[in-house]
């Protein structure tokens, strides 16, 4: 297989932060994606309709400053807090713009401190969510600091999102960026209401890459790699074509000088060359029978939207990922800096 035509697929998992920031990245996405679900943890966060609607023009705006422009449709989404009113739900669900809402346990990642401290105080949001069909998108890892980094997710599903499912099992849920073989024996053992989103570099490193010859800042994201084994199965799920499993890079663009720091900011920045890296994914199966229902079909199925118009072709084609990419005040290192790409987007050439 040399050469794959597939829908131009969607990211159902994306930071693009804000001006000045946004307008550095924007379009590493728009080029290669249709749509893209834009998380809300700006600082401070989006969490009103209100707000989300200004964000969406905000990168409406950057997308028409573009030199070629790229016909891109961001989806929004709401930051829920502790205070989340049930009247924001509904007038969220009703919007044609917001397509969700997310949850940050607080505490569990980038810009997360305004987030849920528990998950109790978020029943009357989720009844409205379950009533009206918005959908919750989840960062699934527990919080408490004596649960060990590499098992919060597999004890956030015991503790929180079983419980979740169960209260509300009309809910449709994304479990986000998932990371373990845990995580996916759940989504398989949910119904269709339940789905997950898997990213790039989940399935192109394992934990020793944070630490191969010395502390690797750049490889460091939320929820971390885990073992080998586990991005075994993430490959597995991600090749298998099954409607819960869909493309979301979770690339999260940090400037250089917040990663390689004392205390380096969690997110790897893949949107630069994403689609490429999920073609590497799932060259290493050596299997692109499910590559489009995964990147372009089964997001937009389980988000209620129609499949996209346009088409994108990769071709087996070597090219240098850029050593490092241009960012306000800093730079940005792209995933896979300086390292050789086997796959080309025919608009990379
Ligand atoms: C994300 C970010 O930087 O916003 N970081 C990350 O490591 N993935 C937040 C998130 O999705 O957890
Ligand atoms: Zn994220």
């Amino acid at each position: 297989m040399n050469k794959l035509t597939i829908i131009t697929p969607d990211d159902w998992h994306l930071h693009l932060r804000d001006t000045p920031y946004m307008e550095a990245v924007v379009n590493h996405t728009a080029r290669q994606f249709a749509r893209a679900i834009i998380m809300p943890n700006l600082s401070p966060p989006v969490r009103t309709c209100a707000e989300a609607m200004a964000y969406r023009q905000r990168i409406l705006a950057a997308l028409a400053a573009l030199p070629a422009q790229s016909a891109f449709t961001p989806l929004m989404t709401l930051y829920l807090t502790d205070n989340t009113q049930v009247e924001e739900i509904r007038e969220a669900s009703q919007s044609e713009y917001i397509h969700g809402a997310k949850l940050y346990p607080a505490g569990a990642t980038t810009n997360s401190e305004a987030g849920v401290t528990e998950l109790a105080k978020l029943d009357r949001v989720f009844e409205a969510m379950q009533e009206h069909g918005l959908v919750l998108q989840v960062h699934g890892e527990a919080t408490a600091p004596t649960v060990d980094v590499f098992d919060r997710e597999k004890v956030f599903i015991e503790e929180s999102l079983s419980k979740i499912r169960k209260d509300f099992p009309q809910l449709k849920i994304v479990f986000e960026h998932i990371t373990t073989r845990e995580a996916i024996d759940f989504v398989r053992a949910c119904d269709a209401n339940l789905a997950a989103t898997i990213t790039p570099h989940h399935l192109l490193i394992n934990r020793n890459a944070i630490f191969e010859g010395g502390i690797r800042p750049h490889h460091y994201c939320l929820p971390i790699a885990k073992r080998e084994q586990h991005r075994q199965s993430l490959l597995e799920a991600a090749t298998s074509g099954e409607s819960q499993f869909f493309a979301g890079t979770d690339s999260a663009p940090h400037s250089r000088s917040s990663k390689e720091s004392g205390c380096g900011c969690a997110g790897i920045y893949s949107a630069f060359s994403a689609l490429e890296f999920y073609a590497e994914a799932f060259d290493q199966v050596g299997d692109f029978t499910h590559f489009e229902t995964f990147l372009s079909r089964n997001g937009a199925s389980f988000y209620g939207l129609p499949l996209n118009q346009g088409s994108i072709t990769l071709k087996r084609s070597e090219c240098i990922i850029p050593d490092s990419l241009p960012y306000p005040d800093s730079s940005l290192i792209p995933f896979r800096a300086g390292q050789t790409l086997h796959w080309k987007t025919a608009d990379n050439d």
